[in-house]
């Protein structure tokens, strides 16, 4: 992942020597928030049970530079484990938390509802209060836009899947239709009443549909496009839930990255507000299907449709406003290229295999 030099560069004086905690940083996306804090200086503390990862890119990371990247194996669930990452035994406190742990997917969460709310709701309010004993300056919470729903009544009561998208914007009020859902938006509150409650200040950044390289496909509850490299790599048919004509607005993990470090080294003084990190353009699963299966030269294979998943919203398109006004967020990687790169990436990872 490459941030245009300028952007780096002040994304280094921000980050250059600074402590850092990642929870959740040996997955997908905090894996690559974690290289990209290493390449801008900081000292990184990950915490990460491994339920969903596993220490293969974090292990390489470890071992070049053991003195600024550190892992502690355990659970957000468990304070003692927590404590030991963000208060940094001694080295000294962490300064900013990057709040990644979670039990991600929405059909996951439709099996493991409560165990989805405990990992991902009372795990927030122990990650705040592990920051707040610590006194670190920050907490930035990765949530999702899940956490608003189908927004019918905010777009005139429009039938969704109807011409002319309505873009979730920070104002509407969550509607969460999955317990994945359900429990984001419960840890954004959390988030928003901890910095009233006791002065800390926090952000909840909410990414949309995010995928790039290293995003585990082998699962039943692997992403789409993620799903879509695997099966077309092996040339299977990929499968769609439901008739292809849900959209969603495909966020390449390099602009996830972005937002997220630009959200921790803001100078404002955040008080739980919520930023859409999402590129602002639409497409349906049907046309990313046919585009991955151009990038991958097997043109020829079509989807298979299966019925579509209780908990999926039809619509997701973010409107990126505010992360442009408060965080001078603009994404710097487009869905072509980004999806260009992970193509690359998996070829050369199940060629490996
Ligand atoms: N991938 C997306 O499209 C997307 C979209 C919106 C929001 N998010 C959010 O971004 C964050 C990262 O997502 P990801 O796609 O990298 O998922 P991921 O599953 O790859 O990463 C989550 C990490 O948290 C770890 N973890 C799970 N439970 C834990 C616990 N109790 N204690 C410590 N570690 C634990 C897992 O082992 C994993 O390494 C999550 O909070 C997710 O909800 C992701």
């Amino acid at each position: 992942m490459k941030f245009p030099a300028e952007i780096f560069s002040r994304l280094k004086s921000a980050y250059d020597g600074r402590r850092v905690c990642v929870t959740g940083g040996a997955g997908f996306i905090g894996g690559h928030l974690v290289d990209a804090l290493h390449s801008v200086g900081a000292h990184v503390t990950v915490i990460d049970d491994l339920s969903n990862s596993d220490l293969e890119h974090l292990a390489g990371l470890i071992e070049l530079e053991p003195d600024r990247i550190k892992i502690v194996q355990g659970s957000v669930l468990d304070d003692e484990a927590l404590k030991e990452a963000v208060s940094g035994g001694r080295d000294g406190p962490v300064r900013t938390v990057f709040h990644l742990a979670a039990m991600g997917s929405v059909p996951r969460s439709l099996e493991q509802p409560q165990r989805t709310w405990s990992v991902n709701a009372t795990g927030t309010l122990r990650v705040l209060e592990a920051a707040r004993a610590a006194k670190a300056s920050r907490v930035v919470l990765a949530s999702s836009s899940s956490a608003y729903g189908e927004q019918v009544q905010a777009a005139g009561g429009r039938t969704p899947g109807a011409p002319g998208l309505v873009a979730k914007v920070e104002t509407m009020l969550p509607s969460p239709v999955s317990p994945y859902a359900a429990s984001k938006a419960a840890a954004e509150l959390l988030c928003t009443a901890w910095s009233h409650s006791f002065g800390l200040s926090t952000i909840a950044v909410r990414y949309f549909n995010v995928f790039g390289p290293r995003q585990p496909a082998g699962s039943a509850y692997a992403a789409v496009v993620a799903a879509f490299a695997r099966g077309l790599l092996a040339g299977e048919q990929p499968v769609i839930f439901g008739d292809g004509g849900q959209s969603r607005d495909f966020t390449y993990v390099g602009n996830a990255v972005l937002g997220t470090l630009l959200a921790g080294s803001s100078e404002r003084e955040f008080r739980g507000e919520v930023v859409n990190i999402g590129t602002g353009r639409s497409t349906t699963v049907q046309e990313l299907a046919e585009v991955m299966a151009r990038l991958l030269g097997v043109p020829h294979i079509q989807p298979a449709h299966q019925p579509a998943r209780p908990g999926d919203v039809r619509e997701s398109l973010a409107d990126i406003s505010r992360a442009r006004q408060l965080l001078g967020y603009e994404p710097v990687t487009d869905l072509e290229e980004g999806l260009a790169e992970t193509v690359e990436w998996y070829k050369r990872a199940l060629a490996d295999a």
